[in-house]
C-alpha cells in the first residue's frame, strides 16, 4: 500500500523547491494535496501536473485570513485534513549592522508567524478527527548558530521550539508534530546564484556526506515523519543535512577532508 493512501494534506511553499519536491512524492504516495503559495503561476502548474489529486490555492502563511480557503479545500474538495507540512520559507543575510529591520519582520511573519497559523488553521479540523500531522520545516540553522544570517537563524530556532510546545500541547488530541532540518539544500533559496558543478559542491566540503542537498533527500525525511510509520514520533527533531550538524572537522586530525587540511 502507499505510503500516505487516503491523507490529505496542505503543504506551503509548494510551488518550487523543497515544497514542490514534497507535493510530487506526497502524490505519487497516494495522498491527495491542497497546494499553497504565493507563486501563483507556478504553484497552478505543478497542480495541473499533477491531476486531480492537487489542487493550488494562493496562500500567503503569514495573513490568517489566507488559510481559510486552504483547509476549507482540503475538507470540501478531499474530505479532510490529515498532514501540515510548513514548508515556506524566507531568508534574509546580511551582518548584524545591517539588518534591515522590514525585512526582518516579513521573514519573522512568513518563517514564524506563518507556522503558527497554520497550525491554528488545521488543529480544529485534526481534532475532529483524532488524528493529525504537523511537519515544520525549520533547518540545520535551527539546531546551531551560522554568521551573517542572525534573523533567518532566530527564526528557525524558533520552528523548533513552537514545534515542541505543540506537540505537548496536541498530542492528547492524537496530533504529531514534528521539525524536519534541512542543510544546504540546492533550490532558489539554498543556491541563489545557480552554481553548478564543483563551484557548488565545493562549498558543501565540511558537510560529512561532501554534497550539497537535493529536494528529494528532504522529501522523503518528510514523507517518512508524516506517514503512519512515524506513528510513535513526536516533538522530534530530524536533521537531513548531511551529518553538517553533528559536530566540526578539525583541521589536522584524522578523517579531515583534504580542502580542510592546512596547507
Ligand atoms: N534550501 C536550503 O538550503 C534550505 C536549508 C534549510 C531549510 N530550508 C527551508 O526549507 C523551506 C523551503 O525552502 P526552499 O529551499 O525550497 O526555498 P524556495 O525559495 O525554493 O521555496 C520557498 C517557497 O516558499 C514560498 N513562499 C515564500 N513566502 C511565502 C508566503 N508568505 N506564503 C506562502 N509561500 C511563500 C515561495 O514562493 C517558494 O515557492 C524554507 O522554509 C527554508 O527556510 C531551506
Amino acid at each position: 500500500m502507499a505510503r500516505l493512501e487516503g491523507k490529505v494534506a496542505i503543504i506551503t511553499g509548494a510551488a518550487q523547491g523543497m515544497g514542490a519536491a514534497t507535493a510530487r512524492l506526497f502524490v505519487q504516495e497516494g495522498a491527495r494535496v491542497v497546494l499553497g503559495d504565493v507563486l501563483e503561476d507556478k504553484g497552478r502548474a505543478l497542480a495541473a501536473e499533477l491531476g486531480e489529486a492537487a489542487v493550488f490555492t494562493p496562500l500567503d502563511v503569514s495573513r490568517e485570513e489566507s488559510w481559510e480557503a486552504a483547509t476549507a479545500l482540503g475538507v470540501d474538495r478531499f474530505g479532510g485534513l490529515d498532514v501540515l507540512v510548513n514548508n515556506a520559507g524566507v531568508m534574509h543575510w546580511a551582518p548584524i549592522e545591517d539588518i534591515d529591520v522590514e525585512k526582518t519582520e516579513r521573514l519573522l511573519d512568513i518563517n514564524v508567524l506563518g507556522n503558527l497559523l497554520g497550525a491554528k488553521a488545521v488543529v480544529p479540523t485534526m481534532k475532529k478527527a483524532g488524528r493529525g500531522v504537523i511537519v515544520n520545516i525549520s533547518s540545520v540553522d535551527g539546531l546551531r548558530g551560522v554568521n551573517g544570517l542572525a534573523a533567518y537563524t532566530a527564526s528557525k530556532w524558533a520552528v523548533r521550539g513552537l514545534t515542541k510546545a505543540l506537540a505537548y500541547e496536541l498530542g492528547p488530541a492524537g496530533i504529531r508534530v514534528c521539525s524536519v532540518h534541512p542543510g544546504g539544500v540546492d533550490t532558489t533559496l539554498g543556491n541563489p546564484g545557480g552554481l553548478v558543478g564543483d563551484d557548488l559542491q565545493s562549498k558543501y566540503v565540511g558537510v560529512p556526506l561532501q554534497r550539497i542537498g537535493e529536494s528529494e533527500d528532504v522529501a522523503r525525511a518528510t514523507l517518512f515523519v508524516a506517514s503512519d510509520e512515524a506513528s510513535y514520533i513526536s516533538g522530534a527533531e530530524l536533521a537531513v543535512d548531511g551529518g553538517w550538524s553533528a559536530g566540526t572537522y578539525y583541521p589536522g586530525l584524522p578523517g579531515t577532508p583534504s580542502a580542510l587540511m592546512p596547507s
